[in-house]
């Protein structure tokens, strides 16, 4: 997710353009830039890191005077934080200059066919190819050069335009990311979220898809995808600039939980092509290679270990290479046996996680081969490892991971899909099969959160009575039953243990007692009525009993408290959709319990010391 701005209007632009980005900085913030248009030419100003870096580059040179300009924050996707790779992207010829927010899929096959016609591109963007593709449709008419790149871009895009032949004008185009304009007596404004200008207007305009409009100091006019004129309403705006940061939720981590489809569709998308074949560019093992390793460490902490977790049940299941998780603080001192035939796979949100990173350096040094499943373009985890699948979750603002692990894990499916084909594990049709219920995922995890949301929000009052919860589940339930006890631990203070269901009567049974909160994950299939009996072992205790289960087992599990139900899918896919559930039992548990839920006490988001 970026952060897009734009002033026009009587005033010097870039104090405005830097004053919104400042409120964007939340979107993104490992790169920054400007771009004004003055005296016919348009200059651009841009560096890697925070704003404060482009501040200091703005002061060091002649002040820009113009009174038009767009601004950028960036949350790199394609292309590490630098200089080059910052926004805003200027076309070969200059003419136009130009800002993103979002992924075009396509800018790959784009990209060749401008580099064949001659086209030299700087960056390793997908923005840029939308510049020079822009340039290239251009012969006098931008609103008509907008309308055929749009056509020819897919994926999505909110895109703010300067042209050096109509310089008292911004245009903008939008597809699935955000976009709004705002008149104020100081000018007009463009920005990704009202956060940017609320200071100026709270009277916006919200930019639907495949739309465009041309803002200048006096007016603001909308078209569709086929220049035809368009009459749009504006809206108030009552939010506080907080509340804006936080899209109206209460809080980062519940914006982050809705935000999971999305999170999820752009991170598996772009990685299926024409629905048969999984692409992951950056993994370089050959057939051979992948039939040389013997063994998968997946290492990580903690909610990127509970991913782990998940992939060793499914990697070792569809691949039959042996595969196990380790806690990255454990892996890194307990002398693993490691050599070329291992693949080190490291799991880190924020990839500076120092033990996880200390893991990584561990396997490179005693020649494992490495992947990284990483959110942060150019982290410190990404940058040294051999190969990197990102997730495409966005920044993720909350402690509590949310987004982010719904990413993760969709990538260890894609991972685990990917290799078991190279090995002839996975046919043509069980691969085809398996990507059509990839695709369906962003879908039924919409259902969840629709089907769960004021239901857990009730629940949540079982666990205001009681300091102790256990989560129990066998096999990628226990998994499961592994982070849904963290969510409720770190953010609601709540003590509550993970068991897997068939070990409780080896001693910790002897803890359960009337009213004691039973958390019970049953969704797998073919251990389901193992854990109905482990159920039935806590009920004759007394315990208050929470079944987590699919729609087909929903109406045979008698004798509990509360049944919640996620759709059928496939075993392997159904960690993500029953965490869903979990985050929000624990979100509105904390919410009532009256904690800080996006600053937990004692946490970090990204914990970089041992
Ligand atoms: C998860 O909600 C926690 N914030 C924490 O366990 C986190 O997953 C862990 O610190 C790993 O962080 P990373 O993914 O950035 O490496």
């Amino acid at each position: 997710m970026c952060g897009i701005v734009g002033y026009i209007g009587n005033n010097k632009a870039v104090p405005y353009l830097l004053n919104g980005l400042h409120k964007l900085e939340y979107r993104g913030y490992d790169s920054a830039g400007i771009a004004v248009a003055e005296n016919g030419k348009i200059k651009v100003t841009k560096s890697a890191g925070r704003i404060a870096n482009l501040e200091k580059k703005l002061q060091e040179k002649e002040p820009y005077t113009a009174d038009v300009g767009i601004g950028h924050t960036r949350w790199a996707t394609h292309g590490e934080p630098s200089d080059v790779n910052s926004h805003p992207h200027s076309s070969a010829g200059e003419k136009f200059c130009l800002v993103h927010n979002g992924i075009i899929e396509n800018f790959q096959s784009l990209k060749a066919s401008l580099e064949k016609e001659g086209v030299i591109f700087l960056s390793q963007t997908d923005t840029e190819t939308a510049v020079a593709l822009l340039e290239k449709n251009y012969s006098g008419d931008v609103i008509l050069a907008l309308s055929k790149t749009m056509k020819q871009l897919e994926g999505s895009f909110a895109l703010a335009i300067i042209c050096e032949d109509e310089p008292e004008k911004i245009f903008c185009a939008r597809r699935s990311s955000p976009l709004v304009m705002g008149k104020s007596d100081e000018g007009n404004f463009i920005a990704s979220d009202v956060t940017a200008m609320l200071k100026y207007t709270n009277n916006v305009y919200k930019l639907g898809d495949d739309e465009i409009a041309v803002v200048t100091k006096d007016s603001i006019d909308f078209y569709n995808i086929n220049c035809k004129k368009l009459k749009k309403e504006s809206e108030q705006i009552s939010w506080s600039i907080e509340d804006a940061e936080k899209g109206g939720y209460d809080h980062f981590m519940l914006k982050e939980i809705m935000e999971q489809p999305k999170a999820v569709a752009e991170t598996v998308l772009p990685r299926i092509k024409n629905r048969k074949e999984i692409v992951l560019d950056t993994v370089k093992l050959s057939e051979e290679e992948l039939k040389n390793i013997d063994k998968i460490y997946i290492v990580a902490c903690g909610s990127a270990y509970h991913v782990g977790v998940i992939g060793k049940y499914i990697l070792e299941k569809m691949t039959r290479i042996s595969a196990e998780a380790d806690i990255a603080s454990e892996f890194r001192y307990r002398n693993p046996i490691l050599d070329e035939k291992k693949l080190v796979v490291i799991i880190s949100q924020s990839g500076e996680t120092a033990d996880t990173l200390a893991a990584l350096r561990l396997a490179k040094e005693n020649g494992a081969k490495t992947l990284s499943i990483v959110n942060v373009v150019g982290s410190s985890i990404a940058n040294e490892s051999e190969a990197v699948l990102y997730t495409y979750a966005g920044p993720e603002i909350a402690v509590a991971t949310t987004k982010a692990y719904s990413a993760q894990l969709s990538v260890i499916y894609l991972l685990s899909a990917f290799i078991a084909a190279k090995l002839g594990k996975l046919d043509k049709e069980g691969l085809e099969a398996f990507i059509s219920d990839l695709e369906n995922m962003p879908g039924q995890i919409q259902a969840v959160l629709e089907s769960s949301f004021d239901e857990m929000e009730k629940l949540a009052d079982l666990f205001l009575e009681t300091e102790h919860a256990y989560f129990i589940g066998r096999n990628l339930d226990y998994a499961g039953a592994m982070e849904a006890s963290l969510k409720m631990k770190e953010i609601s203070y709540l003590h509550s243990e993970a068991y897997g269901a068939g070990e409780l009567k080896h001693g910790t049974i002897s803890l359960i007692e009337p009213k004691t909160v039973v958390v019970a994950l049953c969704c797998n299939d073919e251990i389901f009525a193992k854990t109905i009996s482990n159920i039935k072992e806590v009920r004759a205790r007394g315990a208050a009993v929470i079944a987590v289960t699919t729609e087909k087992h929903k109406n045979e599990i008698l004798d509990v408290d509360f049944v919640v139900s996620v759709p059928d899918a496939r075993a392997e896919l159904l960690p993500s959709l029953e965490v869903i559930p979990m985050q929000l039992l624990s979100y509105y548990t904390a919410k009532k319990r009256g904690c800080d839920i996006d600053k937990p006490r004692n946490l970090a988001k990204s914990v970089t010391v041992e």
